[in-house]
């Protein structure tokens, strides 16, 4: 069932954002009705894809305008990509996003109406804050949020302005910015990119069914591939952990009209969930964001978490040599905008980080600026796969041994939403 024009405490909530949320919900739902032409619902993809592109590069194309160049670093040798390669990319990328939605592997993006005065709204207050964000690069200044938080008790290599953007990840007001950045900054492309996760969650939730299976997302943010798997399986019990308190808080918004999904404050590098709690784990563009060594504890932990059998599907960044001609790209990536992990991430053998941890690779696909990962926990002899009607639920705030998310300092993990 789709969600209904009431919040998820049973309120009505007819807000005139929950009105067009469900207005596209419903006919996001007509599209895949048998009697609905295939015509119709490539015609709606591509006017509504085309108009998100259009908007967000054009935003992109203003902000190129008005903020200065940063010059490619000195010893980025190899040619930027022209225009044409990005493009073949990213369509590319649409056309496999279409026909996956054609295909019935996942629906029409939930979202996929326009809403111009929600476009508007945060275009405004993208602009807002692109001054402060200007400010920080022309500076290369992405400490400020290290120097303010200091003693917050969040690791040191979290503390950046990552992006250069303001409150780092530590506010509601970054929060509030975030997607609207992250898709000026991919042309409209990010949850697409998203999205390529989303076939081989099918495939192995066609295999094991849905009942008493479980999903974490490691380091959510606010929410944007939980809403596509929610809306595509609502009744998957879900869980979304993050660092930031104010992103979960984001994602709580987001997903208010789904059940079954709970938020959890926490570190991936050290995840307060029994080992073995889960059937999948994803992970959505953290790996790039942190140092090798917090890296492989992530992978550890992930690996620790997943049940025998269980399969992580991991969106992240391309590589160098994933598309050659886009490694100039990747390498002037973290010089323009603050990524202190990303030329390391870029070259790490994430397939030797993840085999060490005990997982075992099933492929990785391009997606245009991202590659999708996927690998599987092997069954052993030894640990037999707990039953998942037996299996606890991962430990809620209320039940939960206290485990801090820094690595041992005085913060809590804690739940920020519980599902029904
Ligand atoms: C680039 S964002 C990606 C968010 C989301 N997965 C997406 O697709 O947009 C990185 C996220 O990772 C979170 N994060 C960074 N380091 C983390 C860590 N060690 N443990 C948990 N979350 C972390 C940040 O708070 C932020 O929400």
């Amino acid at each position: 069932m789709r969600p209904s024009l009431s919040g998820a405490d049973g309120r009505n909530e007819l807000t005139s954002a929950t009105f067009m949320r469900s207005l596209a919900a419903a006919m996001a739902d007509l599209t895949t009705l048998p009697t609905v032409s295939p015509g119709l619902v490539r015609t709606a993809y591509r006017l509504s894809q085309g108009l998100r592109m259009a908007w967000y590069s054009g935003l992109y194309r203003l902000t190129s305008q008005i903020t200065s160049r940063v010059p490619a670093a000195p010893e980025v040798k190899a040619r930027m990509p022209s225009r044409r390669d990005l493009m073949a990319g990213l369509e590319d990328l649409l056309a496999r996003d279409l026909a996956n939605i054609e295909a019935g592997r996942y629906r029409m993006p939930h979202d996929w109406l326009p809403r111009p005065a929600a476009w508007l709204t945060q275009a405004a207050r993208y602009l807002v804050d692109l001054r402060e964000v200007e400010r920080r690069r022309r500076h290369r200044d992405g400490q400020e949020v290290w120097r303010e938080a200091e003693r917050r008790g969040y690791p040191r290599y979290y503390l950046q302005n990552f992006h250069y953007q303001t409150d780092g990840y530590l506010s509601r007001r970054s929060a509030e910015l975030y997607d609207v950045q992250v898709e000026v900054l991919f042309g409209g492309s990010a949850d697409a990119m998203r999205r390529q996760a989303l076939p081989p969650l099918g495939e192995h939730l066609a295999g094991r069914g849905i009942a008493g299976t479980r999903l974490l997302d490691v380091a959510c943010g606010t929410g944007r591939f939980l809403g596509f798997v929610k809306d595509n399986w609502p009744r998957l019990e879900t869980v979304g952990l993050d660092m930031s308190g104010a992103y979960l808080a984001a994602a709580g918004d987001a997903l208010r009209p789904y059940r079954r999904v709970r938020l959890v404050e926490g570190a991936a590098e050290r995840l307060p969930f029994a080992d073995g709690s889960f059937d999948i784990v994803s992970c959505l563009y953290l790996l790039h964001e942190l140092p090798r060594k917090v890296r492989r504890l992530a992978a550890a932990e992930i690996s620790r978490a997943l049940a025998p059998g269980g399969l992580l599907l991991l969106v992240d960044s391309l590589q160098l040599g994933d598309v050659p001609a886009y490694d100039a790209l990747l390498e002037h990536f973290p010089v323009a905008f603050h990524e202190p992990y990303y030329a390391d991430y870029v070259r790490d053998d994430l397939g030797a980080m993840f085999a060490a941890a005990g997982l075992r690779p099933e492929g990785t696909e391009i997606a245009y600026l991202s590659r999708v990962m996927r690998f599987r926990k092997p069954e052993t002899a030894a640990r037999a796969r707990v039953s998942a009607a037996k299996r606890p639920m991962p430990p809620t705030a209320r039940n939960r041994a206290e485990r801090s998310p820094t690595g041992g300092r005085s913060r809590r993990a804690r739940s920020i939403r519980g599902g029904a």
